[in-house]
């Protein structure tokens, strides 16, 4: 792999992403990691990311020189840049004097950046600057506020830039990457779908054997990958389960029953238990009470399930879809606030005596999407907007009873239907639509008063759905949504749009 060393800033995800989008392997590793640890793991090149503003930072995290008595290839970005810098006996400079934001970067060549732009925009984040590269290293580019902004060795395959190269506003950033990767560092682009697939079948299959494997089934993406994935590897050893609670959207069931079952071919129980989920949260209108009883229930439901399999063919191991930024995220442990207890299939407990498979452990999203097609699971499944495990129950706010929940996904399918038709699928991250099932006002229809609920239309984009921003959808088209909801949904007399990034909202109103 390529280890993408964290030193604690933001960027270590995104570098790890552009390193798989540009088809190589890569790694997060925490900075702490002993340079032994990771020449174990047998890096075809490590990337130091970003990190605290300034090497002279107090407790700032530091870099083991040793990790350049080895040949192997290094690339430092911004902190990293100048900690390599330094460990090679180089010249930080406390200048005080800072670059934000976009900075134009005069290029001077250099394999890195040759034949780009002589002016090239890139994006700055830094307080110190390197003055002095180390012994052996041409200096390729500068900006104003860093005299020393890139510089590479290539006898030693080592480079460093003292920008971004992995955020968007870095023109020809992922070019770069690329370069280090492919020119400097020498890495074959191999780590494609397909053998990704290869590597995952022949993993599960030597794990599992003979054995049985169950995997619940929750509708969204990462659940219907690792379940196609697994079912490649062992076929008829796999079972679906899926869990229909009653809070799902308008033919979601159905396209799991059929879609799914069409592509894959594979075995599927389906659990009908609205009852029983509309039964416990009748009344109940605390959102973190409503997650609960749903995760409870969802739990309830899915080992009585397993229990009764159990029963006829003995399982062994249980599928889950958890993602690499799930795995990257709990090993950081920082202590975040839980701003909202997620139920997940994911979130099963640890006490239900199975062994866990989790063939997307390594993944992130847009991997898991590219999998999916190549294992040739439709569109309408791989990609499909996420949809929250507690579904419409944590859309209507209020109460939650059948009545609510058939208004609620009436307006839903208007507004994913309009959204399709106007070709926006892929340019929302999600489109939420939510009921203040509580709420009512006036309004007039013909030359009748009425008294209904008002819907909130949720629109957002998002990377990763950590932050998000409002999507400035067409103004014809919100017309469109509204007018249809409003004329054919009874009970909604008014429809309003959410314009509210995260943070401050979060994406759901529950
Ligand atoms: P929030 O509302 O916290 O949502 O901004 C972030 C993302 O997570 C989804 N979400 C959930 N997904 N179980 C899930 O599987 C949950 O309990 C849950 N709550 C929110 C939400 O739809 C968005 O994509």
């Amino acid at each position: 792999p390529v280890l993408v060393v964290d030193f604690g800033a933001q960027y270590a995800q995104l570098i790890a992403r552009r390193v798989r989008e540009a088809r190589v392997y890569s790694e997060i590793v925490p900075h702490s990691m002993p340079v032994a640890e990771m020449l174990a793991k047998d890096p075809a090149a490590i990337i130091l990311s970003g990190g605290p503003s300034s090497v002279y930072e107090p407790g700032a995290p530091t870099l083991d020189a040793g990790l350049f008595a080895h040949d192997v290839p290094v690339f430092g970005i911004c902190y990293g840049f100048q900690a390599m810098a330094q460990a090679l006996g180089g010249t930080v400079a406390h200048t005080g004097s800072r670059e934000y934001g976009r900075t134009l970067l005069s290029v001077e060549g250099g394999a890195l950046l040759r034949e780009l732009p002589a002016d090239l925009p890139v994006w700055m984040s830094h307080g110190d600057s390197v003055a002095v590269a180390p012994d052996g290293f041409t200096v390729t580019a500068s900006t104003p506020g860093a005299p020393v902004a890139a510089f590479e060795d290539l006898a030693s395959k080592r480079a460093g830039v003292q920008f971004h190269p992995e955020v968007a506003h870095t023109e020809q950033g992922q070019e770069m990457l690329k370069r280090f990767l492919y020119e400097i560092a020498g890495i074959e682009p191999t780590w494609t779908p397909g053998n990704i697939i290869e590597d995952q079948v022949a993993h599960i299959r030597s794990v599992v054997g003979d054995k049985q494997v169950l995997c619940a089934l929750s509708g969204g993406v990462d659940s219907a990958v690792a379940a196609a994935l697994v079912q490649r590897a062992i076929g008829d050893q796999l079972t679906c389960v899926f869990v229909d609670h009653g809070l799902l959207r308008s033919g979601e069931a159905e396209q799991v029953e059929k879609d799914y079952v069409a592509a894959t071919g594979v075995r599927l129980v389906v659990k009908n238990v609205e009852d029983q989920f509309l039964g416990h949260l009748a009344g109940v209108t605390d959102p973190e009470q409503k997650r609960k009883i749903i995760g409870r229930e969802f739990i309830r439901t899915f080992e009585a399930a397993a229990r009764e399999l159990d029963a006829e063919r003995h399982i062994e191991f249980l599928v889950q879809g958890t993602l690499y930024p799930d795995v990257v995220e709990s090993g950081g442990g920082t202590g975040t606030a839980n701003i909202k207890s997620h139920h997940n299939v994911g979130g099963l407990p640890d006490d239900l005596q199975f062994s866990l498979i989790e063939p997307l452990r390594t993944l992130f999203k847009d991997e898991v999407r590219s999998i999916g097609t190549a294992l040739g699971l439709p569109d309408e499944i791989v990609q499909r907007q996420p949809f929250p495990g507690p579904g419409l129950g944590i859309r209507i706010i209020g109460a939650v009873d059948r009545e609510r929940l058939d208004i609620l996904r009436q307006a839903d399918l208007i507004a994913r239907e309009e959204l399709t038709a106007a070709g926006l699928d892929r340019s929302v991250w999600q489109f939420p639509v939510v009921l203040l099932a509580d709420v009512r006002s006036v309004g007039v229809q013909g030359d009748g008063r009425t008294y209904g609920h008002p819907v909130v239309l949720r629109p957002v984009s998002s990377e990763d759905a950590m932050t998000a921003d409002w999507s400035r959808l067409p103004y014809d088209l919100i017309a469109k949504i509204s007018n249809r909801i409003t004329n054919e949904v009874r009970e909604i007399n008014r429809v309003v749009l959410d314009v509210t990034s995260k943070p401050p909202g979060t994406i759901e109103w529950e």
